[in-house]
């Protein structure tokens, strides 16, 4: 199995992100790293130890990192995932307390000890930032990176032109961006964006969450329930039945690639004025910069939820 670390903001579809994880197969979840973004780390920690607690994990560290973003004040979207991060759903405690030490140091404690770990980073890059600031070894040994954030052609859903988690800390993001620009040791890697274009497209709807929960009532009704306020949300801001859930798709694509197409190029986070967090991608090659990133533009919502009913929920795929 390839060994993975989650850094994460949960957050209810960072909750459904790391249920999809702990479910596949071919993925070891050696650590999961918590940033603040959609909730402050420590509700975000509780989250994500409820997870764990849920999905009978509980062997796993949880971590907690940074704080605040490295230059902007913190904006949390507690407006989005509920006062909780989890939708206000209730979810029990978990019995394991609280986090198990640092993130930054967990994260270049393993780097530098293990080969081949990758990250998954469904948040705010606040976490990976810093470890490009204070472990600048550790960080060019991450393996792959598969980064949920920014958008190429759709619209922000923080400005006309931002995604929350590069916008919450865009230095951060260009801290991390650039590095795969310049550093040597990454040299022929790219970030794999992950971000509106195609997370948009994966809405679960009403419909879908009713037959999650005829397929697996338990974990079914935990996400029916954690996704109940998020609807409302979407309903609320954007016209829509259903929410767009945005972190499993970057687990998903982890996994198998052939889900998402995408394409290279250089890209550049906004930091000042009224566009920051917006994710330049210089499609035309104007800048002939190196490829940093790696921008996923197209996906199937089909074969994403009939990966996650049958790795998640258990569906038969005859069935699904
Ligand atoms: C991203 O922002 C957060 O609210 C979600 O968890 C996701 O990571 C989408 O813009
Ligand atoms: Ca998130």
């Amino acid at each position: 199995a390839r060994k993975v670390i989650l850094d994460c903001d949960p957050g209810i579809d960072d909750a459904l992100a790391l249920m999809l994880a702990l479910s596949l197969p071919g993925l070891d979840v050696v650590g999961i790293t918590v940033v603040c973004g959609n909730v402050p780390v420590e509700k975000g920690v509780k989250n994500a130890l409820k997870i764990l607690e849920l999905m009978n994990r509980t062997e796993i560290g949880v971590y907690a990192g940074e704080e605040t973003p490295l230059i902007r004040p913190y904006v949390d979207a507690m407006d989005t995932h509920g006062r909780d991060g989890l939708g206000e759903s209730g979810l029990a405690d978990s019995t394991v307390g609280q986090a198990k030490g640092d993130a930054v140091r967990f994260l270049a404690d393993i780097l530098l000890s293990q080969d081949d770990v990758s990250v998954i980073a469904l948040g705010p890059l606040t976490n990976l930032a810093r470890l490009r600031q204070e472990y600048p070894d550790a960080f060019a040994r991450i393996q792959n990176l598969v980064s949920m954030g920014g958008t190429y052609k759709a619209h922000g859903n923080c400005s006309p032109v931002a995604e929350y988690n590069y916008w919450c800390d865009p230095d951060a993001a260009t801290v991390v961006y650039e590095a795969y620009a310049s550093l040597p040791e990454l040299a022929g890697k790219r970030i794999h964006m992950i971000g509106l274009d195609v997370t948009r497209k994966i809405v679960l709807t009403p419909n879908l969450a009713a037959y999650m929960k005829r397929i697996n009532p338990h974990l079914g009704s935990v996400m029916e329930s954690i996704t109940r306020f998020y609807m409302d949300f979407h309903w609320e801001q954007e016209g829509i039945i259903g929410c767009v859930i945005n972190d499993p798709l970057a687990v998903a694509y982890f996994a198998d690639p052939s889900l998402c197409d995408g394409f290279d190029a250089y890209t550049s986070v906004v930091t000042e004025g009224l566009s920051f967090g917006q994710t330049l991608v210089d499609d035309h090659e104007i800048w002939k910069k190196p490829h940093n990133s790696h921008i996923l533009t197209k996906t199937d919502p089909y074969r994403f939820f009939l990966m996650f009913f049958c790795k998640v929920l258990g569906a038969n795929p005859a069935q699904a």
